[in-house]
């Protein structure tokens, strides 16, 4: 069985690194003791990672590969920023021909970014030979719904699952939603969380991260000053358009920090857009930044705030090492709730909705709107809370074990069948496309 992955976006990586891994894990195991196997579960899988390039440098893509052992892409795409419609076209008319010449059995798609979308779409209508094979096209985390679909992510989530042939869903809610929307049952598979599978795996490389130190949240203890604590400090990340991108917006939910900010710093590793906004509507963050913040830029004086540190983006491992000693998160991301409601880590989700309501539910993550008022009491709730223990079903580390053990008893043998299928297709010639090891020669088809 061939499996081609698609990773494309600084979301993507951590979801996919736990089934690179498992398919590793299933090839070595068949190495060792494939007499034990039944016929079709004894097949090797051949497997190729594509990176579509959406996400680029070294913050966004770069050091994720160095930091969740990823190994560098077969096929880099190269397709870069772009407004939605470019991004989507360029992916999906490069991504048809690496289709086209790889002929892969499967094709693995994680999340809910433009390069899961732009893949889907392309493997749905890709034809590789003359009886009209396509790869089977998987979506692991499927099924998520925020309901909102002005979120680009939610158009993504909802096309994407709909021309999946097999649907691997992290939470509950995710199988509802499925069945709601009349996906067959026997597509749908609840097998956990491959980025929980990742936090499982680096939790304890993260521990040797040097990210506190370097950003000054270590108080040195003792007589001597021989040993370290961590002081209390909170994270925040922002990156979503619908909140960055309108200055109002953005400079409420900074108000909402303020109260915050005075007691404990609060570490703001900007995503790049965010940073754009930052410079451009003359947000000023640190030492001072109060104070200056009646120095007019030319857009008018603006939000300052003393307590925020802000930084570049973070690589996986200090990141998640920060996050696990947060007193507290601030986020509008997807995948953070779900990180710190794994961390039991209390989180306020500065949106209107979430996608993922298990965070919810668990108790850790509260859904505060982007009001001042609103951030501001979800935070002084989340301080005064007393944490949770419950934990969304499956978040073991096991999820993409369980991926690969359906891909395989779907999955395995399909190149042999597709290659009878052909030559018992009435007469048709074979495609160069369709060559294959089955043994029907192509004398046979002309016949
Ligand atoms: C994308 C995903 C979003 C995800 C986010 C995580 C979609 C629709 N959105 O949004 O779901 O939460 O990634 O980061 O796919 N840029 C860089 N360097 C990079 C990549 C981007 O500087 O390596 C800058 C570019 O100026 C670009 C902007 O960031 O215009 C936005 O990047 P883009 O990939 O379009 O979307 P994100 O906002 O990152």
């Amino acid at each position: 069985m061939k499996i081609l992955t698609v990773v494309g976006a600084r979301p993507n990586f951590m979801k996919a690194a736990p089934i690179l891994a498992a398919i590793n894990e299933h090839n070595e195991k068949l190495a060792a003791d494939s007499a034990d196997q039944p016929a079709r579960r004894r097949e090797t899988i051949r497997h190729m990672l594509v990176h579509t390039g959406q996400h680029y440098d070294e913050f966004m893509s770069g050091s994720f590969f160095s930091d969740l052992n990823l190994p560098k892409p077969d096929i880099h795409l190269g397709i870069g920023s772009g407004s939605h419609a470019v991004q989507t076209a360029e992916i999906m008319k490069k991504f048809e021909q690496v289709l086209l010449t790889e002929e892969p059995d499967v094709v693995v798609l994680v999340g809910d970014v433009n390069s899961t979308l732009a893949c889907a779409l392309v493997a749905s209508k890709i034809s590789f030979d003359s009886i009209g094979s396509r790869p089977a096209i998987v979506h692991v985390e499927a099924g998520l719904r925020s309901f909102d679909r002005s979120m680009p992510e939610e158009i993504n989530r909802i096309l994407t699952d709909h021309v999946s042939d097999a649907l691997f869903v992290t939470e509950e809610s995710g199988n509802r939603n499925l069945l709601n929307e009349g996906v067959s049952l026997d597509k749908i598979h609840f097998v956990g969380n491959t980025m929980i599978d990742s936090l499982i795996k680096f939790r304890e490389r993260a521990e040797r991260s040097d990210i506190l130190e370097k950003l000054g949240l270590l108080r040195q203890e003792g007589k001597n000053g021989e040993s370290n604590s961590i002081i209390r400090y909170a994270l925040l990340t922002l990156h979503r358009p619908s909140n960055v991108d309108n200055c109002y917006i953005f400079q409420n939910i900074l108000e909402g920090l303020k109260e915050l900010a005075t007691e404990y710093p609060v570490v703001f590793p900007a995503h790049p857009r965010t940073q754009q906004r930052i410079k451009e509507f003359g947000f000023e963050f640190g030492p001072g930044a109060a104070e200056r913040k009646h120095e007019k830029n030319e857009r008018g004086s603006r939000n300052g705030c003393n307590g925020i540190i802000l930084t570049d983006p973070l690589g996986y491992l200090d990141f998640l090492c920060l996050m696990k000693h947060a007193t507290i998160v601030v986020t509008d991301s997807g995948g953070i709730q779900e990180e710190t409601t794994f961390l039991r880590i209390p989180c306020v989700t500065v949106r209107d909705n979430t996608e993922r309501p298990a965070t919810v539910e668990s108790g850790t993550n509260i859904i505060a709107g982007t009001t001042k008022e609103k951030v501001e009491a979800a935070i002084r709730r989340q301080m005064a809370s007393e944490g949770s223990n419950k934990m969304p079903k499956k978040w073991d580390g096991q999820a993409a074990t369980r991926i690969i053990d359906v891909l395989v008893s779907a999955y395995c043998g399909r190149a042999a069948s597709r290659q009878s299928a052909i030559c018992s297709s009435s007469g048709e010639a074979v495609s160069p496309s369709s060559r294959g090891s089955s043994g029907c020669a192509p004398s046979v088809l002309r016949l």
